[in-house]
């Protein structure tokens, strides 16, 4: 089968391998892609999903981003007859909108943090006093994982909020945990858990990030709780969002804090996590294009248990300088041939570009992320570093921290 990969990042390089190990997947075109996509899958410029696939005549059109989710893409590509992994505008909304998806998880029974929509400086010192600190603020559309603060700071808390729709959350204590559930809108598959760590510095210090690292799976976890999450999140969200008349088929990434009350709700995204999706699927034996071809045509029942290789797998985002306020770019990257020979490790392409004279360079805030399995995460860990040394990047920086704690 034909495969049009819709996207750019770090999330679509990561697809696009994946797809490339799948021996019913004979051609990958990704728009539009990026230098190191470009190994894998034939690229395209991104005129619009539509008319890229109108062009390409895919069998499936997996749409990796948020944005053109949200925007409608996965409903214009139906429209026209494609196969489509990917949820509708209404149903993408469960990440569009933070009030949407608070209504949704409160219909469906869904265990999540309590929270409350401000629209005025009134009602947002109302909320912050109601819920106490730390605050927890959050913009009530796309923000790219940068619409989030959690604060102790009240002025900071209410600036952030100033001038727009916000919902303020009750504060969840506890391990963050992602869960991607594949769903056609009927039957629900999880993958394996990761953990993503959000905070630009080392130690969970900094502002929020889109994702500096990621590991899978988590030793820690309690074996009965990715099944107790399904129940009672996944199972519920989409049931409820078959039911109001907008069916969820895609994605549903579930972002959890393990309260000392049980697992809550922090997130729903409508999409494969970045950076969480390169370590997952470092470890998905199962072929890729059949599993997303059947979430596409809603056969999801017929595809039999996920197979997974064993050991471990954590990647380490390398990004820009001055990312996430102010990303540069348009500086060289040298090192990765030396880093990419490193056993056991893929360095996937995110904000690169070619320049005039066909030398790599940053182009975007997070730049590269340095994917590594093992035989378990200290194995895995170890290999992810040791390449991210042999990278060269002017003003570069990433997380030291990233699978270092980590409970067995
Ligand atoms: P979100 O974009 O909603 O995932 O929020 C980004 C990050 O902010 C999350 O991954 C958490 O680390 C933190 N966060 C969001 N909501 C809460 C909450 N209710 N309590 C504690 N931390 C939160
Ligand atoms: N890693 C967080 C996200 O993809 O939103």
């Amino acid at each position: 089968m034909r495969v049009l990969v819709i996207g750019g990042g770090g999330r679509e390089h990561a697809l696009c391998l994946a797809l490339a190990r799948d021996p019913s997947v004979t051609e990958i075109v990704a728009a539009p892609g990026n230098p190191g996509i470009a190994a894998v899958a034939r690229t395209v410029p991104l005129t619009t999903p539509l008319e890229v696939a109108r062009e390409v005549g895919p069998d499936l059109v997996v749409v990796g981003p948020e944005a053109p989710l949200v925007a409608g893409a996965a409903d214009e590509l139906r429209a026209a007859g494609f196969a489509v992994f990917g949820p509708s505008a209404a149903a993408a909304a469960l990440e569009g909108s933070k009030a949407f998806a608070k209504d949704v998880m409160a219909e469906a029974g869904v265990p999540t943090a309590g929270h409350w929509v401000a629209t005025t400086p009134d009602e947002l010192a109302a909320a912050l006093d109601a819920a106490g600190p730390p605050f927890v603020v959050k913009h009530d559309e796309l923000a790219a994982g940068k619409g989030v603060v959690v604060t102790s700071d009240r002025d900071e808390a209410l600036a952030h909020g100033a001038g727009r729709r916000v919902v303020v959350e009750e504060y969840l204590d506890g391990p963050e945990v992602s869960l991607f559930c594949l769903t056609d809108g009927a039957t629900v598959v999880p993958l394996l858990p990761a953990q993503d760590f959000k905070r630009a510095g080392d130690g969970d210090t900094g502002p929020n990030t889109g994702g500096m690292g990621a590991y899978c799976p988590l030793p820690w976890l309690p074996p009965d709780v990715v099944d107790e999450v399904v129940k009672t999140v996944a199972v519920p969200t989409v049931e409820h969002m078959a039911a109001r008349g907008t069916p969820f088929a895609g994605l549903l990434y579930v972002g959890l804090a393990l309260t000392s009350e049980g697992p809550k709700v922090v997130e729903f995204n409508c999409r494969f996590g970045d950076p969480e999706t390169q370590v997952v699927l470092a470890l998905l034996d199962s072929p890729l294009g059949e599993l997303l071809h059947a979430v596409a045509t809603g056969r999801l029942a017929d595809v039999g248990p996920l197979r997974w290789r064993d050991g471990a797998a954590v990647v380490v985002v390398v990004a820009s300088e001055g990312y996430p306020a102010a990303p540069v770019v348009g500086d060289a990257i040298e090192g990765v041939e030396d880093a990419a020979s490193v056993p056991g490790v893929a360095v996937l392409h995110a904000g690169t570009a070619t320049d005039a004279d066909g030398r790599l360079v940053t182009a975007g805030g997070r730049v590269l992320g340095v994917t590594a399995t093992g035989s378990d995460i200290a194995a895995a860990r170890a290999s992810a570093y040791e390449a991210v040394r042999r990278l060269r990047i002017r003003g570069g920086h990433h997380r030291t921290d990233i699978a270092a704690a980590v409970p067995q």
